[in-house]
């Protein structure tokens, strides 16, 4: 297929034919994959309900597309590279011939464990390639899968379970992550005892570790595939049938399933995957992302198959056993595309060039980054020790619920700009508002960041919850798809993405919503109230900050802070623990009782000097109070 934008002009031209006629661009692209019945129609649309369909009436199996299509041309090379956490133990490839066999083989073990199409199973697995076959296995026999990240409580992933129903529970004994060893499967049994709704748990051994397997519902992964067939025909689904659920976190309440569909998710992560990263045939790409959130979805699994790529999967962290393992992995491999978050770019900095000095990078083409804003000192320490300022940087920004990538250089395509994700994706169409909702034309302009028109991987609903789609997404700005970001479009036209304008905070790249974090707080019972907002972090970009209201009778505010944050730490998992709890004797509110967190994130910020006017607070005093503590635990 030859979809790949290769010039500037090659681009506007691109994106002007998509915004004039959307369907035949993207029936063009679609045009390009097996279906086994075309579709009728390309889109069907309307903003307001939310209705979005794509390629209607047509019918496919998207690991056709990724396994089948492949055989024949590329059945030999190279489809999944697995390096082990343990740069000495053996490394793992998978071409696309033996990648089809172990999805088959294990479509055939599921169905006999009684999956069947529609069903829900969740992925609770470390970053081994076993990860990728569960999900291709799930797509293979129609069932939808949730992959829940693997360093999740038990409280969060029964969560989860319950809140899709799941039959099915891949797992693994535990995961190897730098010098720990983490128990997986002990979670899971944590897990179910809240939920009723599994049927079979299949387990693969990975650490070797004790774990307890209940009859009649736990199986190990090595079993259930012993002499079973590696031919598989896949299901046939429609269009927009579910793919998977993902879960993130929101302004509001518990994490919400994400869904989306198979045939434009198949289209578009296909697409964006080629041109933003330049994909040529015969490259080796690595996406650093854990296959738990978006990015590995579309970008280590679902786009570079697709595409016919070789996709790396690393199973460690950047620094183990040194904060060179990135460069050695690039340099073993000969990685040409490499994609990765701006806070494992800023945790590398804090360690120097050094690192870096011993490995041959030469092959290095591109680089990406995603998750965050990344700033522009890292942006260009990037650019000119790991990429020896030959390498384009595409910072790419996008959503669980967007699929794919929506606002990025193509690389070597698009000029860049430090900190900029410059010009979106062709099909792509933003728009600026301000708060009334007025959109703002025109350069240099700020405002909340909504997309005017569908585009092929946008999320279809939450899960179980339609109505919720629609108020998070649909209903701030009416017939806009809202982001949920602040953006500024400078006076070149270019996009630079200025952070979160709700409640959600990015700590790591990781979205964590306050009031998730406030919950899982209020569960120790000491905690009378609380209240949490982000802060600027050097290495995490933002940190969490938890205001807490506590109930002391004999208790040392020491003790209660570190049980609290462990409560947050068994209730959500460790990414959501408070790196700053401070104990208060009240939180600022307005004569409504509405928590003032715009106070409360300058304090946390350091900006505890510029708070404005106060005095129509309900409790002004209580803002002295809490800034006398803020100094007093800094002391
Ligand atoms: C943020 C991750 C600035 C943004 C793919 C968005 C970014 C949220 C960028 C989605 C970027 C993602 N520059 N901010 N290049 N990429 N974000 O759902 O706030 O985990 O709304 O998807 O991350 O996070 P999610």
């Amino acid at each position: 297929m030859s979809d790949r934008i290769h010039s500037l002009s090659g681009y506007i031209y691109e994106y002007q034919k998509s915004v004039q006629a959307p369907e035949q661009f993207w029936a063009r692209i679609a045009d390009g994959f097996h279906w086994q019945k075309p579709y009728e129609k390309v889109l069907s649309w309307n903003f307001e309900k939310p209705d979005v369909k794509w390629f209607e009436g047509g019918q496919l199996n998207i690991t056709e597309n990724i396994l089948d299509r492949h055989l024949y041309t590329r059945g030999d090379q190279a489809a999944i590279i697995w390096e082990p956490n343990d740069p000495n133990e053996q490394n793992l490839i998978l071409t696309y011939r033996e990648l089809h066999a172990e999805v088959c083989r294990f479509a055939n073990a599921m169905k006999a464990q009684g999956i069947e199409k529609g069903d829900r199973v969740i992925i609770y697995m470390p970053m081994v390639p076993e990860a990728a076959v569960a999900m291709l296995a799930c797509a293979r026999v129609g069932a939808v899968h949730s992959v829940v990240f693997a360093g999740f409580s038990a409280s969060a992933l029964s969560d989860r379970i319950i809140d899709c129903q799941a039959k099915m529970v891949l797992t693994a004994d535990g995961n190897f992550r730098g010098k720990k060893s983490i128990p997986v499967k002990a979670l899971v049994d944590e897990a179910l005892e809240k939920c009723d709704s599994i049927t079979s748990v299949i387990t693969l051994k990975r650490t070797g570790e004790e774990v307890n397997m209940q009859a009649g519902r736990d199986y190990w992964w090595h079993e259930v595939i012993e002499g079973v067939s590696s031919e598989h025909k896949a299901e046939v689904m429609d269009a927009e049938d579910m793919l998977f659920i993902l879960y993130t976190s929101g302004s509001t309440g518990k994490p919400k399933g994400v869904v989306h569909t198979c045939g434009g998710y198949m289209v578009y992560t296909y697409y964006s995957f080629k041109n933003v990263f330049q994909y040529n045939q015969g490259d080796v790409y690595w996406c650093t992302a854990d296959i738990g959130w978006i990015t590995g979805h579309s970008y280590i699994v679902y786009g570079p198959l697709l595409a016919g790529a070789t996709s790396i999967m690393f199973e460690g962290v950047p620094t183990f056993p040194d904060p060179g393992r990135f460069w050695a992995i690039c340099e073993k491999y000969k990685v040409n595309q490499f994609y990765t978050a701006p806070t494992a770019i800023r945790a590398l900095q804090a360690y120097g060039t050094d690192p870096i000095a011993p490995y041959n990078l030469s092959s290095l083409k591109v680089l990406g980054t995603v998750g965050e804003p990344i700033n522009e000192e890292a942006w260009h320490w990037y650019h000119d020790h790991v990429g020896k300022g030959k390498c384009p940087i595409v910072d790419t920004w996008w959503q669980t619920e967007t699929g794919g990538i929506m606002i990025s250089p193509l690389a070597g395509v698009t000029p860049t700009k430090p900190a900029y994700a410059t010009m979106p994706l062709p099909g792509i169409q933003l728009a600026v508002l301000d708060n009334e909702g007025q959109e703002l034309k025109g350069n240099s302009v700020e405002g909340n960041l909504c997309i005017k028109f569908p585009w092929p991987s946008m999320l279809r609903t939450t899960y179980g919850d339609h109505e919720r789609c629609k108020q998070t997404y649909f209903s701030s700005f009416p017939g806009y798809y809202f982001t949920g970001d602040g953006v500024k479009r400078d006076e070149d036209g270019y996009y630079r993405i200025l952070g979160r304008v709700d409640d959600v905070i990015n700590v790591s790249g990781h979205r964590m919503g306050t009031a998730e974090v406030e919950n899982a707080i209020n569960e120790h019972p000491k905690v009378i109230e609380s209240a949490v907002v982000g802060y600027p972090h050097e290495i995490k970009g933002q940190g969490i900050f938890a205001y807490v209201i506590c109930d002391l009778e004999g208790r040392s505010e020491e003790s209660l802070t570190q049980e609290i944050k462990d409560t947050v730490t068994k209730i959500i998992g460790p990414i959501a623990k408070p790196d700053r709890l401070l104990i208060v004797s009240g939180l600022p509110k307005t004569r409504s009782g509405k928590i003032m967190r715009r106070i409360l994130r300058k304090i946390a910020s350091g900006e505890g000097d510029h708070l404005g006017d106060i005095s129509t607070l309900l409790n002004p005093e209580v803002v002295t109070s809490i800034q006398e503590a803020v100094h007093a635990s800094k002391a």
